[in-house]
């Protein structure tokens, strides 16, 4: 005789006594099934194989040349292409993950930059191994707010001596310009140029703006509207703060509002007079928020990308960051486009956030400051 399974709905032989007798192993069977072990945690670059961000990197390298009257423009792997992060907070780990991806990348990128909070909570929080992290030495460095905090007895905050001393190992090879050479004064602010990509790219101490970095900030700009050069300027703080606007249904300025704190109103006052002059200003690049926020500073022509935590931690991040998952690692890969006047962004890492915004890549028209793409 046979029934039917009321799972599957197969014909199967009907159970006698004696046959449970003969299949008293059958008991064995209901144990709990002993699952597959778990596969080892993915690498980065097993998560952002070339097959997928080959022709992502190969698109954001093209630059534009200036075109004869009625003839399209000529291409060149030319274009100034970093790979942004910010707020690693001695993380160990994942600074490594950043790393072995700038380097197996490194032919579609020109440089790495890192917008502050380098240790953890304070001096405290750091690892010496951090330093040791290969290529980690020569990623373009600006300072945060924790990276001062020293918190002992006798010292609340370090001074840009100190701060240079401990996060700036390796700025001889950084290819920057720093008043007074790259470690006389032990100042931390610096402009890099890529005369070939047309660009100037600031590197700000937001930590400890003065007068003498003011007026610094101020010749520099000068210099490069003589020069011809678009300007970057990159520092940790958002630079207005919460006097910003967002782009409308832009899927890098989260929708999260809860750190916004720092700001550097007479930066974005000297940005505001080279453009006056002539200038042409691309956009700041920061970190701080934890959370991407991207969008216009109130009042002025200045588009400013700040870019979320590339620490594995959820704490103010929008987004759940799971390990061995893409979502472990969060940075940028940005393009910058003097030709087309365009900012072109691809996301690494966590694409999602708790709003369901999915920040996989956009294209920003730095010159209208609106997204295009
Ligand atoms: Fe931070």
């Amino acid at each position: 005789m046979k029934r039917r399974s009321f799972l599957t709905g197969a014909l199967i032989a009907a159970t006698t006594p004696d046959m449970l007798a003969a299949d008293a192993p059958i008991a064995a069977t209901k144990q709990p099934p002993v699952l597959p072990a778990k596969p080892a945690a993915k690498s980065i670059i097993e998560l952002n194989p070339p097959e997928t961000l080959l022709p992502i990197l190969q698109n954001m390298q093209m630059r534009a040349i200036k075109p004869t009257p009625h003839k399209p423009p000529i291409y060149q792997s030319e274009q100034l292409v970093l790979l942004h992060f910010a707020d690693i907070h001695n993380d160990v780990k994942n600074l490594r993950r950043v790393m072995e991806f700038a380097l197996h990348y490194r032919k579609y990128l020109t440089d790495s930059l890192l917008t502050g909070d380098i240790a953890g909570g304070s001096w405290n929080d750091w690892s010496d191994e951090m330093m040791a992290v290969p290529g980690f030495k020569d990623v373009l460095k600006t300072l945060g707010n924790h990276d001062i905090y020293k918190w002992n007895k006798t010292t609340r905050n370090a001074t840009p001596r100190e701060c240079h001393d401990k996060y700036f190992a390796g700025i001889e090879s950084w290819g920057v310009v720093q008043p007074g050479g790259t470690n006389p004064d032990g100042l931390c602010y610096w402009y890099k140029d890529y005369p070939a990509c047309g660009v100037r790219l600031i590197g700000l101490d937001c930590m400890h703006y003065d007068d003498a970095q003011q007026t610094w900030l101020a010749s520099t700009l000068e210099d490069a509207r003589v020069k011809g050069l678009a300007v970057v300027t990159s520092q940790h703080y958002p630079p207005a703060g919460k006097a910003v606007t967002g782009l409308p249904n832009c899927p890098f300025d989260s929708l999260q509002r809860e750190s916004l704190g720092g700001a550097l109103p007479r930066a974005v006052e000297a940005v505001d007079a080279f453009q006056k002059a002539g200038g042409e200003f691309v956009c700041w690049l920061g970190g701080h928020t934890h959370t991407d926020f991207c969008g216009t500073i109130n009042g002025k022509k200045q588009l400013f990308i700040c870019v979320g935590t590339a620490k594995n931690f959820e704490l103010w991040c929008d987004s759940r960051r799971v390990t061995g998952e893409k979502s472990q690692d969060l940075f940028n890969v940005v393009a910058i486009d003097t030709y087309h006047k365009h900012i072109r962004v691809v996301r690494i890492g966590a694409e999602w956030n708790r709003y369901l915004q999915h920040r996989v890549t956009m294209c920003l028209d730095y010159a209208a400051r609106k997204q295009v793409g």
